[in-house]
C-alpha cells in the first residue's frame, strides 16, 4: 500500500545548529549570513527541507532554547532582514524550511514572565504555573537542567513558586489559559506569513500537565515525565493548534516526543486526528543509556537485534495510517557515526556512509543533523571547562555538592555529553576549520584537519561526502525507498541489519554489516529473485557471485535492486 504522498514524506531534512554552523563576523558564534553563504552547499547535498535549532531572541542559558521575544532575531545570529533573505534565497534553491516552536517554557527575561512575577493580579499572572506559599511546598517535580533538580522556584516577590521543568530560567507557560494559546498561535502565523514551511515542535507532551499536581510515587526520578508529561488536555491543544494554524498552510509539523509510547503513537499521527504530521520518539535515543536514565550510558554495549527491534516495532506502528519520522543524531545527543558507526580510522568512511544508507533506505522522513554528510565525530571533551552547556554544567554541580562520582559522570559525558553535536561544523582544514575568523564559542574536535572537514571531501574521490551525494540521490529517484513496504530480513542477527523495501513491483533489497568484521550473509529462503543490479555499494563488493549468499565487508552497505 501507498500512503498518501507528499513533499514532505518525501523529503530529507538537514539540521542546522545555527551556533556551529557558519561565522561571518568573526564573533565566534555562527549567524545567518553563514548559513545564506552555505546555501548553495547546502542544495548540493540532495537534501530539500532544513530544520533550523531557534533563532529568536535569547539570553541564551539554553542556547535559544529560553525565547525571551519569539518575533526577533537573535543579536548574535542576524537581523529580521538577514531571515528574510535567507528565506528568499532558500526557496530560490526549492529549499523549505522548518522551525523550532518553543512553547512549553519561554526566557523569564520574556515580557510576559516579567509581568507574571510582578503582582498576583497582575494581567499576566496566569500565563504561567505558580504554587502559593500558602498552600506549602509544592510536591516534587523533577527538572532537567536545575542543580538541585527541583522544578518549582521559590520567587519573593509575590510569595509563591514557578515552575520549570527545565532550568530555572525557562519558566513553563500555562496552556491551560487560552490566552497563552493565543498568543502563541499568533506567532506561529507571523512565521507562516513569512513563508516558512513548518515546525519542529519541542518536547510538545509536556504542553498539559496535571495542574492539581499530586504526589508522585514514581521510584525514579526520571520515571516522573510519565506523570506530569502528556497530560489530559494534550490532544485537545494539538488538535486545536492544527486547526487554528497548521491546516491553513501548506505545511507540517514533527513534535519532539519524549514520553510517547508505541501503543499512543496513532493518537497523535493518525491523518484523522489531525493533530501532528510525525514525531520523534526516544527509544533508540534510550539504548545505549541505563534503564530509567536520560543521560547516562550503559555499561553493555547495545546489540543489532535491540536497535532492528526498535525501527521493526516502529515502522510496524505507521504501516498502515500516520508517518515516521527517522534519525540517529541531533544537538542533544553524540554524533552518529560515534555513537552506531565505528569512528576509528579503519571503520569511519565505511560506517559513517552505512549510517547514511540506513536513513535513506527506510520508511519515514529522515532527518540529518549538520556534519554527518562529512561523518563528523565526537569530541569527547574530558575538562569540565570545555562545556558550555547548562545540561553537563548543572549536573556536574549536583553530583560535586552531593559527593557523587564525578569521575564516572565525566566518562560517561565523554560519550553522552550534547556538546559532541555541538562543536562547530568543519570546512576546511584552516584554523578552526574554517569555522569564525574569530575565537569560537566552544573548542573544535582537532580532527577537522586530518580529513573532517568539507574541503578535503570535496577533492577526495571517495568520500563520504561524494557519498552522501549519491545516496541522497537514489532516494529521491526511487519512491520505493520512501513509501515501499519495509520487511527485516533476520531480526535476530547481531552483525548484518538486512531488509527489503516493496513497491508495486519494485523490490529493493539492503545489506548493512554493523560489525568491524567479514561476513558471510544468506538470504531466507523466501527471497526471490531473478537478477540483481547494484544500485550503490559504500566499498568495493566482496563477493556476491552466488544466489543467496553475500559476503560483506565491514561496516558495508549495498542497496541491490531485485527483478524477476
Ligand atoms: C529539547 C531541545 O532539543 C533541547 O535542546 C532543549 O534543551 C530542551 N528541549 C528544552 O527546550
Amino acid at each position: 500500500m501507498i500512503s498518501e504522498q507528499t513533499w514532505w514524506k518525501e523529503g530529507i531534512v538537514y539540521q542546522i545548529y545555527p551556533r556551529s554552523y557558519k561565522d561571518t563576523t568573526g564573533s565566534g558564534v555562527g549567524d545567518l549570513q553563514g548559513i545564506i553563504e552555505k546555501l548553495d552547499y547546502i542544495a548540493s547535498l540532495g537534501v530539500t527541507i532544513i530544520w533550523l535549532n531557534p533563532v529568536y531572541d535569547s539570553p541564551n542559558d539554553d542556547n535559544g532554547y529560553d525565547i525571551r521575544d519569539y518575533r526577533k532575531i537573535m543579536t548574535e545570529f542576524g537581523t529580521m532582514e538577514d531571515f528574510n533573505l535567507l528565506l528568499t534565497e532558500m526557496k530560490a534553491r526549492g529549499l523549505r524550511l522548518v522551525m523550532d516552536l518553543v512553547v512549553n517554557h519561554c526566557s523569564d527575561e520574556h515580557q510576559w514572565f516579567q509581568e507574571s512575577r510582578k503582582s498576583r493580579d497582575n494581567p499576566y499572572r496566569d500565563y504561567f504555573h505558580w504554587w502559593p506559599a500558602e498552600k506549602g511546598i509544592p510536591p516534587k517535580r523533577w527538572s532537567y537542567f536545575d542543580v538541585d533538580e527541583n522544578a518549582w522556584k521559590y520567587d519573593a516577590q509575590t510569595d509563591a513558586y514557578y515552575l520549570h521543568y527545565f532550568a530555572v530560567k525557562q519558566p513553563d507557560l500555562k496552556w491551560e489559559n487560552p490566552e497563552v494559546r493565543r498568543e502563541i498561535y499568533d506567532m506561529m502565523h507571523f512565521w507562516f506569513q513569512k513563508g516558512v514551511d513548518g515546525f519542529r515542535m519541542d518536547v510538545i507532551p509536556f504542553i498539559s500537565k496535571d495542574i492539581s499536581y499530586p504526589e508522585l510515587d514514581a521510584k525514579e526520578p526520571h520515571e516522573f515525565i510519565a506523570f506530569y508529561a502528556n497530560g489530559p488536555k494534550i490532544h485537545e491543544y494539538l488538535n486545536e493548534l492544527n486547526r487554528e494554524v497548521i491546516s491553513k498552510y501548506d505545511a507540517f509539523t514533527v513534535g519532539e516526543g519524549p514520553g510517547i509510547s508505541i501503543n499512543q503513537a496513532l493518537d497523535f499521527v493518525h491523518e484523522d486526528r489531525k493533530e501532528m504530521d510525525m514525531f520523534f520518539h526516544f527509544d533508540l535515543m534510550s539504548l545505549d543509556r541505563q534503564p530509567g536514565e536520560v543521560f547516562m550510558m550503559r555499561k553493555a554495549p547495545w546489540k543489532l537485534s535491540e536497535f532492528k527491534k526498535i525501527f521493526n516495532d516502529w515502522d510496524s506502528a505507521f504501516a498502515k495510517a500516520g508517518w515516521g519520522s527517522l534519525f540517529l543524531a541531533n544537538h542533544d545527543f553524540p554524533r552518529a557515526v560515534s555513537r552506531w558507526g565505528n569512528d576509528s580510522a579503519a571503520y569511519w568512511k565505511n560506517s559513517a556512509t552505512l549510517l547514511q544508507t540506513f536513513l535513506l533506505t527506510m520508511r519515514g522522513t529522515p532527518y540529518f543533523y549538520q556534519g554527518d554528510e562529512i561523518g563528523m565525530s565526537n569530541v569527547r571533551f574530558t575538562d569540565i571547562d570545555d562545556y558550555k552547556d547548562i545540561n553537563t554544567i548543572n549536573r556536574y554541580e549536583n553530583i560535586k555538592k552531593n559527593g557523587g562520582d564525578l569521575i564516572a559522570f565525566m566518562e560517561s559525558e565523554k560519550h553522552a555529553a550534547r556538546e559532541n553535536a555541538r562543536t562547530p561544523m568543519h570546512w576546511d582544514a584552516s584554523q578552526h576549520g574554517g569555522f569564525t575568523t574569530g575565537e569560537p564559542w566552544i573548542r573544535l574536535n582537532p580532527n577537522y584537519a586530518s580529513g573532517v572537514n568539507v574541503a578535503s571531501q570535496e577533492v577526495e574521490e571517495y568520500s563520504i561526502l561524494h557519498y552522501f551525494r549519491k545516496i541522497t540521490t537514489v532516494r529521491k529517484s526511487n519512491l520505493a525507498l520512501v513509501y515501499g513496504d519495509y520487511e527485516c530480513l533476520h531480526p535476530e542477527h547481531e552483525e548484518v541489519y538486512a531488509y527489503t523495501r516493496t513497491l508495486g513491483g519494485e523490490c529493493f533489497l539492503i545489506l548493512l554489516n554493523f560489525s568491524d568484521v567479514t561476513v558471510t550473509y544468506s538470504l531466507p529462503s523466501h527471497i526471490q529473485y531473478n537478477r540483481k543490479t547494484k544500485i550503490i555499494s559504500n566499498d568495493l563488493i566482496l563477493d556476491d557471485q552466488t544466489y543467496k549468499e553475500f559476503m560483506l565487508g565491514a561496516w558495508q552497505a549495498v542497496v541491490y535492486k531485485l527483478e524477476n
